[in-house]
């Protein structure tokens, strides 16, 4: 596979992963998961991640999925590469698996005594990526195998902070995120 083909690849396989935490930030609010519980004086997983915008990120990933599949052969044509089919698990996995290891890192930033809203980077950019891929092999192994090499896998970890750097930003400059992290 030429260099196109893998950027492709990686980038369009992501992108039910990708759209979750915007769309949290966008319907968040209500009930929060850990229901204002605490441990250790800290709270479980914090105000900012609610039922609402867990299943709206899960939701918005999986409809983004369905577009795709919808938008694939013209991409194809276009890009004059094949582009990744998704499978629904597969989808399902990436974005409630972006959502988890959201969840999972702000469990760690809590238990690390950072508040809501507090910048890890890395734990920040990245924390999504290996719940969206643990969850979609979870549920779809074959199309991870399939979809993701050693190349794919490169791209999405050098790509991946970048457009979450830049997503983020442009969610703070809108005024729907509180700080551009
Ligand atoms: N959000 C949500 N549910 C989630 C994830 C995000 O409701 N599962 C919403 C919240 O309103 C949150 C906003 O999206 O404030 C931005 O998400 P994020 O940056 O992940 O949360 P933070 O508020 O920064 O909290 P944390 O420090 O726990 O990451
Ligand atoms: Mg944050």
């Amino acid at each position: 596979m030429g260099p196109v083909s893998v950027v492709v690849t990686a980038l369009w396989a992501m992108v039910p992963a990708y759209v979750p935490n915007n769309a949290a930030a966008l319907a968040g609010g209500g009930r929060p998961i850990d229901g204002g519980r605490t441990w250790g004086g800290r709270r479980l997983l914090g105000d900012g991640k609610t039922w609402r915008g867990t299943a709206a990120g899960t939701a918005a990933g999986v409809a983004l999925a369905l577009v795709l599949e919808a938008a694939r052969p013209g991409a194809a044509a276009v890009l004059g590469v094949a582009v990744p089919v998704f499978s629904l698990p597969a989808a399902f996995g990436l974005a409630l698996g972006a959502m988890c290891g959201d969840i999972g890192a702000s469990f760690l930033k809590r238990r690390t005594g950072r508040e809501r809203g507090a910048p890890v980077p890395g734990l920040d950019q990245l924390d999504f990526v290996v719940g969206a891929l643990a969850l979609a092999a979870a549920f779809d192994f074959a199309w991870v195998a399939a979809t993701f090499g050693p190349p794919e896998l490169a791209v999405v970890l050098v790509a991946t902070p970048l457009l979450h750097v830049l997503t983020n930003w442009v969610a703070y400059a809108l005024g729907f995120k509180n700080e551009p992290w």
